[in-house]
């Protein structure tokens, strides 16, 4: 299995009922694929992780980078997995607002996409967030 990690940022357009949309329709065919992960959209920026079968993955992954609705996609990390490690979400979901991240990212104080990208980089560190953004939020239901 593998596990991809990237953050993008949203279209200027995009509003929360879009994102709301795109989750809806990333749940159940991500269920159908037996895809799981999580999606963090917190000020304009997307922060997700996706795992799955080899061949799930890397046809999602060319999905994501010909989605129009993001740009700046950076991969942060391509993991081969032995182990889910969001087993229990076909894609969890937090819109969050400052407190919540400031309180999952230590206390940092992210201003804009280039800022948010340079903290997720650090290795090992944008998974630690979206775990501790699982472990708290629980807005999603069960892969199939
Ligand atoms: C930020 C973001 C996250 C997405 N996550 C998923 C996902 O987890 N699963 C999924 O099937 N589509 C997801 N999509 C949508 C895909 O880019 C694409 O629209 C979807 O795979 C359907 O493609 P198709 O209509 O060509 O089958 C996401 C899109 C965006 C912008």
């Amino acid at each position: 299995m593998y596990q991809i990690v990237y953050m993008s940022t949203a279209q200027i357009s995009m509003k929360t009922p879009d994102v709301l949309e795109i989750l809806e329709k990333a749940q159940d065919a991500n269920g159908e694929h037996k895809i799981t992960g999580f999606l963090l959209y917190y000020d304009g920026c997307f922060l997700q992780v996706i795992e799955g079968q080899e061949d799930a993955i890397s046809s999602l992954w060319e999905n994501i980078q010909n989605d129009e609705r993001h740009f700046d996609i950076h991969l942060i990390a391509k993991n081969k997995i032995e182990e889910r490690e969001f087993p229990d979400w076909s894609m969890g979901f937090i819109d969050a607002n400052a407190a919540q991240a400031s309180e999952h990212l230590g206390g940092v104080q992210i201003t804009g996409p280039d800022d948010f990208l340079r903290y997720v980089k650090t290795p090992g560190m944008a998974l630690k967030i979206l775990q501790g953004f699982a472990r708290s939020y629980t807005f999603d239901d069960q892969p199939n």
